[in-house]
């Protein structure tokens, strides 16, 4: 079992869950985050830390595409340990329909 980042995090990228994960295995694409599916423990602290609510775990309905989706990207992008300021238009961003056909980038992110 692991949790995922899903297309809420796009465009927002609030990054308070990157301060709580005991094993670092969050990765920073330039506009959103994912988890390194095979790093997760499962511990499952970071979930309510998301003020996007976009971390869930493997056990729901459509978590299946999103592992796959955390996996790839999480072997593209570099690890992220601190916390950054959130994304400029996240609070107008947070809960819009359509983010991974609207904003998604599969740049890397600056890590840290
Ligand atoms: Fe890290 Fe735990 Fe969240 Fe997995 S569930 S990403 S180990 S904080
Ligand atoms: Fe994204 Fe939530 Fe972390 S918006 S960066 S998963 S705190």
């Amino acid at each position: 079992m692991t949790y995922i980042v899903d297309d809420n995090c796009i465009a927002c990228k609030y990054t308070d869950c990157v301060e709580v994960c005991p094993v670092d295995c969050f990765y920073e694409g330039e506009n959103m985050l994912v988890i390194h599916p095979d790093e997760c423990i499962d511990c499952g602290v970071c979930e309510p830390e998301c003020p996007a609510d976009a971390i869930r775990p493997d056990t729901e309905p459509d978590a299946e595409e999103w592992v796959e989706f955390n996996r790839k990207y999480s072997e593209m992008w570099p690890v992220i340990i601190t916390k950054k300021d959130q994304l400029p238009e996240a609070d107008e961003r947070d809960g819009e329909k359509g983010k991974l056909e609207k904003y998604f980038s599969e740049k890397p992110g600056e890590g840290g």
